[in-house]
């Protein structure tokens, strides 16, 4: 997936300031930058959750507008939202088929209507297992898991229905650290199935430990397309908040010499 020159306006407000973006196949991409940077501005703009004013986006070759979310996931493209966007008091088969429910064959699916559970059961247990998510009970109510499982619930459903890009929104902000730590082992095992995933994080440790590339946003831009092998924590944050710029060619450079000190780089 790639974009390039996204603008967004709201009102004075510049969000999104020409920024481009590139996603390879196959990579977990880290998204991070300050708060206001224009992170989920650009989360939206690709996926369908708000149309920019400017600039295109490019999915496997091909240009792509997206009037709402439905349409990036007709396109392949799935979002878990910050928010543990789960239905509660649904099980974990009706979240997973949540607006896509699959009908009994014949005149009692397409003339009753009626649902196919069996079927939505056994598909979400083989999606669960694939991604080692361990649960007692398909047919508990979401609302009675634990926030890790939840999440687990989120993502596997992501995962079962993304045939292009998998974008999660700070999968790990609400969980504690062994949760924490099975949402990172999912990632790996999406990843390693070839669907390339973006991560929005604020957990710099995260981001360092399961990210192949991160993006860099600053100020409605990229100002920043880095391996995290190349560069420390302090670097990157320093990135981040303009104290260090990225010239091609030239590595890194400090800007801001009190900042650089401030976080001990030089
Ligand atoms: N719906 C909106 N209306 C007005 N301003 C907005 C809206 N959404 C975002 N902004 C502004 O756009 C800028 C980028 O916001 P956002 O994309 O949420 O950044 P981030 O996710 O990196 O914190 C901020 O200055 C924010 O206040
Ligand atoms: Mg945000």
């Amino acid at each position: 997936m790639r974009a390039r020159g996204l603008v967004k306006r709201y009102g004075h407000v510049v969000a999104l300031d020409g920024v481009d973006f590139d996603l390879m196949p196959g990579e977990v991409l880290a998204v991070i930058g300050d708060n206001g940077a224009g992170k989920s501005s650009l989360i939206k703009a690709l996926t369908g959750a708000l149309q920019p004013d400017q600039g295109e986006i490019m999915l496997a070759g091909r240009p792509v507008r997206f009037r709402d979310p439905l349409e990036a996931r007709r396109h392949g493209i799935e979002t878990v939202y910050q928010d543990l966007a789960v239905a509660a008091s649904m099980d974990i088969a009706g979240n997973m088929f949540l607006g896509r429910e699959v009908r009994r064959p014949g005149p009692l699916g397409t003339i009753f209507r009626m649902l196919d559970k069996k079927r939505m059961r056994e598909e979400s247990a083989r999606h669960m297992a694939d991604l080692k998510i361990g649960l007692r009970s398909l047919t508990q109510p979401v609302e009675s898991l634990s926030g890790g499982q939840r999440q687990g619930v989120a993502v596997a459903r992501a995962v079962a229905w993304a045939r292009q890009v998998v974008v999660m929104d700070e999968p790990t902000a609400a969980l504690g650290v062994k949760e924490s730590g099975q949402v990172l082992d999912m990632i790996r095992r999406v990843r390693d199935r070839g669907l390339p995933v973006v991560l929005i994080s604020h957990n710099m440790p995260h981001v360092f430990e399961i990210a192949d590339r991160i993006h860099v946003q600053r100020l409605g831009r990229r100002v920043a397309q880095i391996r995290p092998d190349d560069y420390s924590m302090a670097e990157v944050v320093a990135i981040m908040t303009g104290a260090l710029r990225v010239d091609a060619g030239r590595g890194a450079v400090v800007t801001d010499e009190e900042a650089a000190r401030a976080i001990g780089l030089s």
